[in-house]
């Protein structure tokens, strides 16, 4: 049984206040442990937050005989100079879907790969249909057998190819775009996803020795070579742009003077531009927002807005259910349209239990008409981000909440209650143990 939280609402009042961190970002770094497979030595990683996602990661690759430090704070050093394993262990790779990453790599390296079918979760099935036509695309043979994938190149190598991706999705991009390094001759991918992980991804490999174009385009050029190269190379995250943007959220019903600090605005241009026009009092600097005077104005002020989730630079699908907890204050109605997940939108009757006024159109669209009050009660997290939106109406809910499933929080976010508690939440973890 996994901790609770346990938190006491604020009733719309607005008396947030101080400085709020953003930590490193989990879709990147995931990525980027994942990548060590490449690597004849290793590198250094910073800015990396202890989340249990990034955990399991470091377990998954540790299982493969990659040897990871902890060397203080968030640094850590991985060594792959012995690494062997090419199996992924279905207990870990089965409960996170960014372990499919790692197939590319490994079979680039090694020539062969096996994984378990990656768990579909709360949000929507998860196929895997892209992967394997990449995979056969790039001269390899698949098997299934007692539940697990078994993927081997025909050849010595993984031959370079070109596929055309029928939709623009971030972890196939991140898969066959490292694949490729590896792989003999040219890799071209179009249709690629463009979120900033990606590029930032592929800036870490070109300075290590790999060849990739257009990362961060929506098409992009590997040319195959030689296992990389990390001595005195170190991977620094860029900010996580979900964590900015549901602090940013949680500030504009909550919060009268809240800074966001350590975050690059850039990656969140839409939801700053979508909660200016809504009437939230933002300055935008460098690495750093701030909320300004907020108290002043009632949430029944904020206008509501149309949400479609796009891939990037659109609006962020990670971001849906925080941003619904606004629509829930703001006044007027909203149409919401989830178009990535077709099981993303199942915890809004959580909402409506709390007083929301939200129906639910067909499982892609809702309709959510404010201002509501909500009030205070128990919930079980359906996901990370479904989790972190129950934390952010329970702040603003009249009454107290129950939050079950903490782990599903401490997945994306580092001791969120202590942070939380540092710009005046009452929030506590109940653990179970
Ligand atoms: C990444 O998931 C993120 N996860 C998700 O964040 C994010 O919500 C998603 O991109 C969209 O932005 C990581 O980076 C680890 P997809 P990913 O493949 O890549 C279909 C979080 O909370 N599809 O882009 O797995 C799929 O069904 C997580 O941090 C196929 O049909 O998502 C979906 O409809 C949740 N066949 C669409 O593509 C395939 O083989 C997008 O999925 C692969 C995908």
């Amino acid at each position: 049984m996994s901790d609770k939280f346990l938190i006491k609402g604020l009733n719309n009042k607005k008396i947030l206040s101080g400085k709020i961190r953003v930590n490193g970002a989990k879709n990147a770094i995931l990525k980027a442990i994942a990548s060590s497979v490449l690597f004849e030595d290793g590198f250094k990683m910073t800015n990396i937050p202890a989340i249990e996602d990034v955990k399991r990661m470091f377990e998954i690759v540790g299982k493969l005989g990659v040897k990871v430090e902890k060397t203080g704070g968030e640094n850590y050093s991985i060594d792959t100079k012995k690494i062997k394993g090419t199996d992924l262990d279905r207990e870990i790779a089965e409960r996170l879907r960014a372990s499919i990453v790692l197939t590319g790599p490994l079979l680039a390296r090694f020539g062969k790969v096996s994984f378990p079918v990656p768990g579909g979760c709360v949000i929507g099935a998860r196929a895997i249909d892209f992967f394997i036509e990449g995979f056969e695309k790039m001269g390899a043979s698949i098997e299934f057998k007692n539940n697990r994938y078994l993927i081997k190149a025909k050849g010595k190598k993984l031959k370079g190819m070109e596929m055309f991706l029928k939709a623009p999705s971030v972890t196939v991009t991140e898969t066959f775009m490292m694949a490729g390094i590896l792989a003999e001759g040219k890799t071209i991918l179009k249709n690629t996803a463009q979120e900033p992980e990606i590029k930032h991804l592929a800036d870490f490999l070109i300075s290590c020795g790999a060849k990739i174009k257009g990362a961060g385009t929506t098409q992009i050029e590997i040319t195959g070579g030689e296992l990389l190269k990390g001595k005195n190379k170190i991977y620094k995250a860029i900010p996580d742009r979900i964590e900015t943007g549901s602090f940013l959220l949680l500030g504009s019903l909550c919060a009268d003077n809240l800074e966001i600090t350590n975050c690059d605005p850039d990656n969140v241009g839409i939801l700053i531009s979508i909660l200016k026009d809504a009437g939230v009092p933002l300055e935008i600097n460098k690495s750093s927002i701030k909320i300004k005077n907020n108290s002043k104005i009632k949430n029944k002020e904020f206008k509501s807005v149309n949400i479609k989730t796009k891939e990037y630079p659109g609006f962020p699908t990670d971001l849906q259910a925080p941003m619904i907890i606004f629509l829930t204050q703001a006044t007027g109605e909203s149409l919401v349209f989830e178009t990535i997940f077709e099981g993303r939108l199942n915890y809004v009757e959580d909402l409506v239990r709390m007083g929301a006024d939200i129906r639910m159109l067909d499982p892609h669209r809702v309709i959510v008409k404010g201002p509501s009050t909500l009030r205070g009660r128990n919930m079980e997290s359906p996901d990370l981000r479904g989790g972190l939106a129950f934390i952010i109406a329970s702040i603003i809910a009249k009454g107290e909440s129950i939050i079950e499933n903490a782990y599903f929080v401490d997945r994306g976010y580092e001791k969120i209650e202590k942070r939380l508690r540092g710009i005046g939440v009452d929030i506590s973890r109940i653990s179970n143990d």
